[in-house]
């Protein structure tokens, strides 16, 4: 494989007061296509070229495909909101990674089911809703605070897996009520993990002339892993409807909305493809956003020094909670910074299901439709130092084109758990920057790659300063 594609190196620059965190060196030259698919595989983001980091709009050939990639706001706004009804259709790529696990749940459905679903999904995660989550989120937090105070002086911690766990308690508790055993939440999460490490984001079967592709091929590890995951959310499900759940769990609140709505109800099935749909969008999102801000704020000494002023001047001594939000706006500008650099889901490909024309691009059936946060909120187009890490630019109050950042993706189909995951990054960050500093461990350099999340390769060792919180006033 090292023969045919070198995977590009990355570029990371520090100084006293200017941060440029590591991304890969685009690609000068064009790349043939078994470069394309191989680099692909390696790592999503690495492979491409300078040009497309423009505002530009492209059409290219895999084998017999045709790839659209959009890559400005405008034409953005056209395939996400004026044609939604033709691009709704996530990728066969991602269907059919995810749907031995998913089925139909939200994040890959489309046409009726998704209609129908998405105002009850959305309803559950709304952020009219967030101050009954808003406790579980600071009790989460606090408590892996006190485990860090815990640690011998000078232990070492990966931050992949401690804001995994953190980010985990809190949507496991909020889709499956407060009393889910520690050792179901934990098989949850396990089963997660092991899909993902065994699912296959490239499906040849779609190059090769499939339209929806081949399914993916499963090995008993991953069937395994899907056990894991169905037979809890299963039994928690059965729970609420033998009437032993936790009345205000996400899957409580499915229930009972999708009655008050009529219609057909929605069998165990549904109901477990929604709520495992809802844990995985909203665990490992929030859980790379964090571990990502803890690495920019590491190497940023002036942003970590407005963080730990504000969380002082604001809270003093006692733990920061939901009600703070709206005057921690430092931590909220960072996460909003760490999420331009770094979106978890810096891919959003979709399906034309018919011909249609983009700007000056004819589209054919079928082809695949690519939007990439990841190029979009590093175009030196839309965005100045697009490389740079600068939370200031989300404090400026200057306006920021809904459609040249889109983290959470953006039309009808944007991420309904948006306010959720902004509140719950955010609150988490504020309560453990209060206690600690985090450190990388001495000379690690982080390298971003893609495979169904933008994570730092390898994790992220750390190790941890207790700080005394300090009441100004
Ligand atoms: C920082 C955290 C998060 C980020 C960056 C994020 C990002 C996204 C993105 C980009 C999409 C659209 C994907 C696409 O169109 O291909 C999405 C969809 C979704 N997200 Fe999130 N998300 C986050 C947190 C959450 C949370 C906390 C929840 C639930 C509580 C959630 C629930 C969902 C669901 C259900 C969908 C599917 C929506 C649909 O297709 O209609 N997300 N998310």
């Amino acid at each position: 494989m090292m023969r045919f594609y070198r995977s590009p190196d990355n570029l990371e620059i520090i100084t006293s007061d200017e941060y440029v965190p590591p991304h890969p060196i685009p690609h000068s030259d064009d790349l043939n296509i078994i470069q394309i698919i191989l680099g692909a595989r390696s790592n999503l983001i690495g492979v491409w070229p300078e040009a497309y980091y423009r505002s530009t709009i492209d059409s290219f050939r895999i084998l017999g495909r045709q790839i659209v990639f959009v890559n400005d706001p405008e034409h953005i706004r056209h395939v996400v909101v004026a044609r939604h009804g033709n691009f709704e259709r996530k990728s066969p790529q991602m269907r059919r990674a995810l749907e031995a696990l998913l089925g139909d749940g939200l994040f890959i459905s489309d046409g009726e089911t998704w209609k129908r679903r998405r105002p009850l999904v959305a309803d559950i995660v709304h952020k009219r809703r967030l101050p009954e989550f808003g406790q579980t989120m600071e009790e989460a937090a606090l408590a892996v605070a006190q485990e860090w105070a815990a640690l011998p002086p000078g232990s070492e911690i990966e931050l992949t897996e401690e804001m995994g766990r953190l980010t985990a308690a809190i949507i496991s508790r909020a889709v499956f009520g407060k009393n889910i055993a520690r050792d179901a939440a934990q098989q949850v999460i396990e089963g997660f993990s092991a899909y993902q490490r065994h699912a296959d984001s490239f499906n040849l079967g779609y190059f090769l002339g499939a339209d929806n592709g081949w399914p993916a091929f499963g090995g008993r590890r991953r069937r395994k892993a899907i056990a894991m995951v169905h037979d809890v959310v299963e039994s928690v499900i059965n729970a609420h409807l033998a009437g032993e759940g936790d009345a205000g769990s996400m899957v409580d609140l499915l229930i009972r909305r999708n009655e008050k709505a009529g219609g057909e109800p929605l069998d165990v099935t549904a109901l477990r493809n929604e709520a495992a749909t809802i844990f995985m969008a909203g665990h490992e999102t929030t859980a790379t956003t964090l571990t990502w801000a803890w690495y920019l704020l590491a190497n940023a000494s002036w942003a970590a020094r407005s963080v730990r002023q504000e969380i002082d001047s604001v809270c003093g001594a006692r733990a920061p909670a939901l009600a703070d939000l709206p005057q921690l706006r430092w931590c909220r500008a960072v996460i909003q910074e760490t999420l331009r650099l770094y979106p978890p889901v810096p891919l959003l490909p979709r399906q034309a299901l018919q011909a249609d024309r983009i700007g000056p691009v004819d589209v054919e059936k079928s082809a695949l439709v690519m939007i990439a946060p990841w190029l979009l909120h590093r175009s030196p187009d839309l965005w100045e130092k697009p490389n740079h890490f600068l939370p200031e630019r989300f404090l400026s109050g200057a306006r920021i084109d809904p459609f040249a950042y889109i983290p959470f993706a953006v039309g009808p189909r944007i991420c309904p758990g948006m306010n959720f995951g902004l509140d719950e990054a955010t609150l988490c960050l504020a309560i453990l920057a209060q206690r600690f500093e985090v450190l990388p461990r001495d000379g690690y350099k982080a390298e971003p790659v893609c495979r169904l999340t933008l994570r730092p390769k390898g994790g992220l060792p750390a190790r941890l300063v207790a700080r005394q919180a300090r009441n100004p006033l």
